[in-house]
């Protein structure tokens, strides 16, 4: 699988669309904002943290804990109501991991304590959130858009931090899952990007700089955010990135989805979507019979 690479011309044809995105104040996030702006998107951020000037006065901002289903509801219905539309959603909002699993904390009987969610929360939880709102309100739009969502490298290997691993293979899941659920049927493609070490808030900064050359800025990948958004071809794909290069490793003959099938001797899909499609139709054939 060779690496590619994404030219400012693959980006433009996001001027004047509407992007809303969650933890668009640092990071990635805000590396995305600064090229949507650039381009001339509409942007709307939600965010813990105010966006640094001078995107914020070029953003609609709100307040937002990607936590809260009530805020992301007030987020997306800002967007409508300022620009009328939403065309794409980045579901980007993430922490770094907050348990293991390992941990020995007890209550004050020495009763084991049950795990922190903090990170399944926002990483999983919160974008399950942005994904639902974002189907809702990029479908009232005709010609709908795309949803882009934050996994990581840790969305398709081994990876230790517990609950981080967890949660960006959770991202791999809903791409996967939604991928025969939207486009074509629902205009709205969904994409996820995968970035290696990225130099962005989630870290301090020594250990970024122990990393040396390993750490690739935050606009490389803010390139793949908006080529999966603005390329209309693009659907159930991952982008990876490591060090400046670009990598799509779910999609097509080669990507990681076909290569299980492949393992395992079987053609397509595999048995259990063919399966399941039919047992849902024939659910649904009896409920129709049940109506008569
Ligand atoms: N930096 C990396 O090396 C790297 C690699 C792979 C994936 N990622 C993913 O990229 C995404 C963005 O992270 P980043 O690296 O840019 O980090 P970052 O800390 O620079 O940015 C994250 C942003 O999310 C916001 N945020 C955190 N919790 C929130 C909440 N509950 N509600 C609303 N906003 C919240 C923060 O305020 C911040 O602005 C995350 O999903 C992260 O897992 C990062």
């Amino acid at each position: 699988m060779t690496s590619f690479t994404i030219s400012d011309d693959d980006l433009q044809s996001l001027k004047d669309q509407v992007v809303v995105i969650t933890g668009g104040s640092s990071g990635i996030g805000l590396a995305t904002v600064k090229r949507l702006l650039g381009i001339g998107a509409k942007v709307v951020v939600g965010d813990l943290n105010e966006p640094p000037e001078p995107e914020k006065s070029q953003v609609t901002y709100l307040k937002v804990d990607a936590t809260s289903w009530k805020e992301q509801l007030e987020l997306f219905k800002k967007a409508k109501e300022k620009y009328g539309t939403v065309n794409h959603a980045f579901a980007n909002a993430g922490i770094k991991p907050t348990v293991s699993l390992l941990e020995d904390d007890v209550d004050k009987n020495g009763d084991l304590l049950p795990p922190k969610l903090d990170t399944i929360n926002v990483n999983l939880i919160g974008v399950m959130y942005t994904i639902k709102l974002a189907i809702y309100y990029i479908k009232q739009n005709s010609e709908g858009g795309s949803i882009v969502i934050s996994g990581s490298g840790s969305s398709f290997r081994r990876f230790s931090p517990t609950d981080y691993t967890t949660t960006k293979h959770g991202v791999t899941g809903l791409v996967r899952s939604l991928y025969g659920n939207l486009h074509p049927t629902i205009p709205i493609r969904v994409n996820a990007i995968a970035p290696s070490w990225t130099d962005t808030g989630i870290l301090s900064r020594e250990m970024f700089a122990a990393m040396g050359d390993l750490v690739q800025p935050a606009d490389v990948v803010a390139r793949s955010v908006i080529l999966l958004m603005a390329d209309k071809n693009r659907h159930g794909e991952m982008i990876y990135s490591e060090c400046g290069k670009f990598w799509e490793i779910e999609k097509g003959e080669d990507g990681l989805n076909q290569y299980a099938s492949k393992m395992l001797g079987q053609s397509g899909e595999g048995p259990e979507e063919g399966v399941f499609r039919k047992l849902k139709k024939m659910a649904e054939e009896m409920a129709a019979a049940a109506k008569v």
